[in-house]
C-alpha cells in the first residue's frame, strides 16, 4: 500500500481540478484521481454563469452564485496565465425572452440584476425572435464559460504546477476506521493519504451514502452562419422556457437541455432532441436552417433540494463537494475557495452551514436525536474483564410510547464504535426492520405498531391506496410520513407491465406525500394466488425496467442465488428473499440458500416474508441479514404494538449477534469455568 501526505481528491470534473488547484496553490500538496474525464458533466455543460437566468431563489444559494459569479474574471485570468488557454469566459449577459407578460408583482422585482425590456426592446436587443416573445428578462451580469476550454486550462494548470493525475483509475471504495477514512482502494493500487475530498459528482453515491443522483441532460451543437465581417447572428445567451441558446465565441451554437430522470440510461434519443429543436426553433426561429455539428448528453449530480453538498463530512478527514445540479461550472471558483478555507486554514465559512451533508440525516430535525433518554441501559461496558477492553455499549432509550435501540457496529478491528445504520440507495436508516400498512385490526393498532417497532421504512401497496381499500383510506394523515419513508410496493400485479405501471404510480404517490425524492418501489410480480410466490422472470424484466427509469427498485424474490446475483448486476438495490410463504408464519425455511445469497450479494439482503416470531426475526438477522419486512406477524398478532415491539428488538438483537460472532457448535461439552486460561 501507498502512503502519503498528499490531500487526494477523487473526482477530476470541474469542481475536483478547481479545488485541486486551489489547494495547491496555497501550499498543499494534491492528487487527483479520475475515473474517466470524458464522463464528467463538466464537458457536458452548456457554460452558463446564470445566478439570475436560473432563478435561483434560495438566498444562501443565490449568495453562493452571485459570490462565484463575482469571482470568475479573476479565476479565470489567473487559470489563463498559468495554463496559457483561453477559457472561452464571456460577460456576455442573458437575455430571457418570454410569451406572456410578466404579472405586476414580478415586475417590481426589477434591480439593476434584472431588468425588464418589451416587446420592441427585446427586438432590438436580439432581432429575429419567435413571433410569440412579448418581451424578455435582461440579466446583465450573468454571462458564461466555454467549459470544455475551462477544462483543458484547468488540467493545462493542473500540469504547470505539478498536481498529480491520475487519469482513467477508479477509486473503488473508501476504508473507514474510528471515524476517519484509513484508505482507499483504487483500481491501481490502496492508497492511505493525510486528507481527502469527494468531488465525484453524480456518481457520489457509489462511494458512500451520500444522497446524489444522475439527472439527464441531452444537448446538441450547430454551426452559427458566418458572413464575411458580420458578426454572429446571435451575441448574448438566450434564456428560454426549458431551452437555452449558448453561442460561443467561436461560432458554435450550444442547444440544451432536457432534464431527465432516467437514472443512468445513456444517449441521445430522438424524443430528447426533437423536443430541444421545437424549442429552440420557436425561441429563434433562424435556427431552423442552421448546421447540426454534434449531439451529446451528460448527467447533472442532482439532490432533492437542488443545493451541493459541501463541508465536513462525518469522516473526520474527508470533506464534501458534490451535488452542484445545475451549477457546478458557475459554483467551482467559490467552492474551491471556501473548501480550500476549510481544509487548509480550518476557517468553516458562515455560507457552509446551508450545504451541510447533516440536511439529509435522518437524524436532523427528526425525532430520533429529540427523543428523551428516560431509560438508558448500559449492557456491556468497557470495564468489563469478560470483553478484552472494548467498548461494547447498546442503549435503549424509551419513550412511554416508542423503544429505540441505538445500534453499535463493529470495525474492522473488532471495535465497537459508531453506529451501525443500514443504507439502501444511498438513504441511511437506524432501524434495520420494515414493517407494512396491511392486516391491522385498526388504524390506530397500525399507527401503534409502527411506531412501537422503531421502523423507519413502511411498505404500502399502490394498488389498495387507489382502491382505498379498508384500511388504506387514510394512509396519508395516519402515517407521520416525514419521519417515515415509503417503500411503495406492487402488490396485486400478476405481470412485469402491470408492476411497472404500478411502481410508476408508487413514485408519484411518495411525492404527494412530499417524499419528492422517493425513488424506491418493492417490487413484487405475483402470477399465483394461492402459495403467492414471485415469478422470477416477471421481476428481473420489471426490474431491468425500472432500474433504467431510475428507479431504487427492492424485489420480493424466491430464495434463489442465481436470480438474487442477476437483479444485484441488474442494478437493484437490494433483493428480498423470502423466508417462507407471504403471511405463512413458517419462519426461515430455506436457510441454506439465504445464507448463499447472504455472501454473495454486495447489496443489501432484506429479509421478506414468513416470519411468524421474534426468534425467527433474531435468526434471520444473526446470519448476516442486512434486514427484515415484517408484517403479518405483528398486524395478526393479539397485541400488535407489543409483538411489534418484540420484532424490534430481535432485529437489533440479531443484529448484534451477528457482528458479535457467535461461537462455533462444538459436539462436545466444554466447561465454563476451566481451570487453566484464566486471569489469576
Ligand atoms: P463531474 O464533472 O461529473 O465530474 C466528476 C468526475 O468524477 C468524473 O470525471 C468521474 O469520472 C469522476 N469519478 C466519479 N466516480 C469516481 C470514482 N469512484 N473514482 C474516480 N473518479 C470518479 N452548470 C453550470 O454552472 N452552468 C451550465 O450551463 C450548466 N449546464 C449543464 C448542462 C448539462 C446538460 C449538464 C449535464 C450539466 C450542466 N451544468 C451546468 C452542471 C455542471 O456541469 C455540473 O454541476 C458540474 O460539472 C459538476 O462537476 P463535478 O466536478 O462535481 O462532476
Ligand atoms: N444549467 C443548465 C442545465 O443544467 O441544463
Amino acid at each position: 500500500m501507498e502512503e502519503t501526505k498528499e490531500i487526494i481528491i477523487i473526482g477530476g470534473g470541474v469542481i475536483g481540478l478547481a479545488i485541486a488547484i486551489e489547494l495547491k496553490r496555497r501550499g498543499a500538496e494534491v492528487r487527483v484521481i479520475s475515473r474517466d474525464g470524458q464522463q464528467a458533466a463538466s464537458y457536458a455543460a452548456a457554460g452558463m454563469l446564470a445566478p439570475m437566468a436560473e432563478n435561483i431563489t434560495v438566498a444562501p444559494m443565490l449568495e453562493l452564485c452571485l459570490k462565484s459569479r463575482w469571482l470568475y474574471p479573476e479565476w479565470t485570468q489567473k487559470l489563463e496565465e498559468l495554463s496559457g488557454i483561453d477559457t472561452g469566459y464571456l460577460p456576455c449577459g442573458i437575455l430571457a425572452p418570454v410569451s406572456e407578460r410578466a404579472n405586476q408583482e414580478e415586475l417590481l422585482k426589477e434591480s439593476n440584476q434584472k431588468i425588464w425590456l418589451d416587446r420592441d426592446n427585446i427586438a432590438f436587443y436580439q432581432p429575429g425572435l419567435g413571433k410569440s416573445i412579448i418581451g424578455g428578462w435582461w440579466y446583465p451580469e450573468d454571462g458564461q464559460v466555454d467549459n470544455r476550454c475551462l477544462m483543458r486550462s484547468l488540467l493545462q494548470t493542473a500540469q504547470a504546477l505539478d498536481i498529480k493525475i491520475q487519469e482513467g483509475v477508479t477509486v473503488k471504495a473508501v476504508q473507514q476506521k474510528q471515524g476517519k477514512i484509513d484508505r482507499i482502494i483504487t483500481s491501481a493500487g490502496e492508497i492511505a493519504a493525510e486528507k481527502y475530498v469527494l468531488a465525484t459528482g453524480s456518481w457520489s453515491s457509489q462511494l458512500l451514502p451520500i444522497p446524489v443522483r444522475p439527472v439527464k441532460g441531452q444537448m446538441l451543437c450547430l454551426r452559427m452562419p458566418n458572413q464575411p465581417h458580420e458578426p454572429y447572428p446571435l451575441q448574448r445567451v438566450l434564456f428560454g422556457d426549458n431551452i437555452y441558446l449558448v453561442p460561443r465565441q467561436d461560432g458554435r451554437l450550444i442547444i440544451g437541455a432536457t432534464v431527465e430522470e432516467v437514472g443512468w440510461t445513456p444517449h441521445n434519443t430522438p424524443g430528447g432532441i426533437q423536443k430541444l429543436l421545437a424549442k429552440a426553433i420557436a425561441l429563434y426561429p433562424g435556427v431552423a436552417d442552421w448546421q447540426i455539428e454534434q449531439f451529446w448528453w451528460g448527467f447533472r449530480p442532482g439532490t432533492s433540494d437542488e443545493l451541493p453538498i459541501l463541508g465536513v463530512s462525518p469522516c473526520e478527514n474527508l470533506y464534501l463537494a458534490t451535488g452542484h445540479y445545475r451549477n457546478g461550472i458557475l459554483l467551482a471558483p467559490v467552492t474551491a475557495t471556501l473548501l480550500g478555507d476549510l481544509i487548509l486554514e480550518g476557517k468553516s465559512d458562515p455560507l457552509l452551514a446551508h450545504f451541510s451533508w447533516q440536511r439529509f440525516s435522518h437524524h436532523h430535525n427528526g425525532s430520533l436525536t429529540k427523543l428523551k433518554r428516560n431509560k438508558e441501559m448500559t449492557l456491556l461496558n468497557n470495564s468489563s474483564p469478560s470483553n478484552n477492553g472494548l467498548n461494547l455499549s447498546l442503549q435503549v432509550h424509551q419513550t412511554p410510547s416508542q423503544t429505540r435501540v441505538a445500534n453499535s457496529a463493529i470495525d474492522s478491528s473488532n471495535q465497537i464504535t459508531s453506529e451501525d445504520t443500514l443504507t439502501i440507495a444511498g438513504r441511511t436508516f437506524n432501524s434495520r426492520l420494515m414493517t407494512g400498512t396491511g392486516k391491522y385490526p385498526s388504524i390506530k393498532a397500525m399507527q401503534q405498531s409502527i411506531i412501537a417497532s422503531g421502523c423507519e421504512i413502511v411498505t404500502v401497496a399502490v394498488r389498495r391506496v387507489q382502491t382505498k381499500a379498508k384500511g388504506h383510506e387514510g394512509l396519508a394523515e395516519a402515517i407521520d410520513w416525514n419521519k417515515i419513508w415509503m417503500l411503495p410496493n406492487t402488490a396485486g400485479c400478476k405481470t412485469a407491465e402491470e408492476a411497472i405501471r404500478v411502481a410508476r404510480l408508487g413514485r408519484e404517490m411518495a411525492k404527494l406525500l412530499g417524499q419528492e425524492d422517493n425513488n424506491f418501489v418493492k417490487l413484487e410480480v405475483i402470477p399465483d394466488a394461492k402459495y403467492l410466490l414471485p415469478d422470477p422472470i416477471g421481476t428481473l424484466e420489471a426490474a431491468e425496467q425500472l432500474v433504467k427509469e431510475g428507479f431504487a427498485v427492492l424485489p420480493y424474490i424466491n430464495a434463489d442465488p442465481l436470480l438474487a446475483k442477476r437483479l444485484e448486476e441488474a442494478g437493484c438495490a437490494t433483493v428480498m428473499p423470502l423466508g417462507s410463504p407471504i403471511g405463512s408464519g413458517q419462519g426461515i425455511k430455506n436457510t441454506a440458500n439465504i445464507a448463499i445469497i447472504i455472501e454473495q450479494a454486495n447489496i443489501p439482503v432484506v429479509v421478506d416474508a414468513g416470519i411468524g416470531a421474534p426468534s425467527e426475526a433474531a435468526q434471520a438477522m444473526e446470519m448476516g441479514a442486512d434486514a427484515l419486512l415484517i408484517n403479518s406477524a405483528i398486524a395478526l398478532a393479539q397485541n400488535p404494538p407489543a409483538m411489534a415491539q418484540a420484532m424490534g428488538l430481535a432485529a437489533v438483537a440479531g443484529r448484534l449477534a451477528y457482528l458479535s460472532g457467535r461461537i462455533p457448535v462444538k459436539q462436545y461439552a466444554s466447561a465454563s469455568s476451566p481451570l487453566t486460561g484464566t486471569i489469576s
